[in-house]
């Protein structure tokens, strides 16, 4: 591990690094001194991700030589976030693009992941609006199938399921639930914070966990929050 005047330098491979709360993973990340070295295709405006001073790797998530070349070079000794989304269903970033990174994972050796997806896939369908369902169904089918490959690899996974995401400044309220039944909306830098945080806190691997606002969230009442200074302390672990 490389090392600078402030300790270890940690790298990170991102995915979903070139827009919205993969940017801002790598932006937070750069200003705790993070190496980050991001995927992005040839045609994605990545000049910001540059400047932040992450390694771009050319490359698409779907290509498993691409991942798997990133993953070989840039592998070792490092985590994942994986914040990908869209395409078409059948051959989505949210599900091909998952289950490539995680083999490439596999393959590298590289062990821990935290993998954004959302609100409505797994077990938290059950309590998704039919709204919800009607508009999306099929994409967070997309994801259900993804959480369930990367839970089946066995890695250091931590699952986050965000709410609605909002482009809005970080208000700090940003909070992991550990239970499927909510429903909120978060800020995407507000999520970065949250996933910077899963990967300082072992105690989230395992764990597949809910992300919304405190200020948004519904649901069951008094659901739990885990926050990740608690997280760290299993005895603060809820039901
Ligand atoms: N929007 C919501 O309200 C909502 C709610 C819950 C969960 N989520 C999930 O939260 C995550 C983050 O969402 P977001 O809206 O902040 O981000 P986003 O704008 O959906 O960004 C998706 C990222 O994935 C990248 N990507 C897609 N296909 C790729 C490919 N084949 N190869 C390489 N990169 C590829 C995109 O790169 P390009 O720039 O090249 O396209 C982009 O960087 C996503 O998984 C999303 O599904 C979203």
């Amino acid at each position: 591990m490389p090392w600078d005047d402030a300790g270890p330098t940690r790298r990170m491979l991102l995915f979903g690094g070139t827009r919205g709360t993969g940017f801002e993973v790598g932006r937070l990340a750069r200003a705790r001194s993070w190496e980050v070295v991001a995927l992005a295709r040839p045609k994605s405006a990545f000049d910001g991700l540059t400047a932040l001073g992450c390694t771009v790797v050319i490359g698409d998530a779907l290509e498993p030589h691409d991942v798997r070349a990133m993953a070989r070079t840039h592998g070792q000794g490092a985590v994942v976030v994986s914040t990908l989304g869209g395409g078409p269903v059948g051959r989505s970033a949210d599900c091909w693009g998952v289950m490539t990174v995680v083999d490439a994972m596999v393959i590298a050796g590289v062990r821990r992941l935290v993998l954004v997806s959302s609100l409505g896939a797994g077990d938290s369908r059950a309590f998704a609006s039919d709204k919800l369902i009607a508009a999306i169904g099929a994409v967070l089918e997309e994801k259900t199938r993804a959480e369930a490959y990367a839970i089946g690899a066995g890695l250091d996974l931590t699952i986050l399921r965000p709410g609605g995401l909002l482009s809005t400044p970080a208000t700090g309220g940003g909070a992991l639930f550990d239970t499927p039944r909510v429903h909120g909306r978060i800020a995407r830098a507000d999520l970065a914070h949250l996933i910077l945080d899963c990967l300082d806190t072992p105690a989230s691997i395992g764990r597949t966990l809910s992300a919304v606002d405190r200020s948004t969230v519904s649901g069951p009442p008094d659901p739990v929050e885990l926050i990740p200074a608690r997280l760290a302390r299993p005895a603060c672990v809820g039901p």
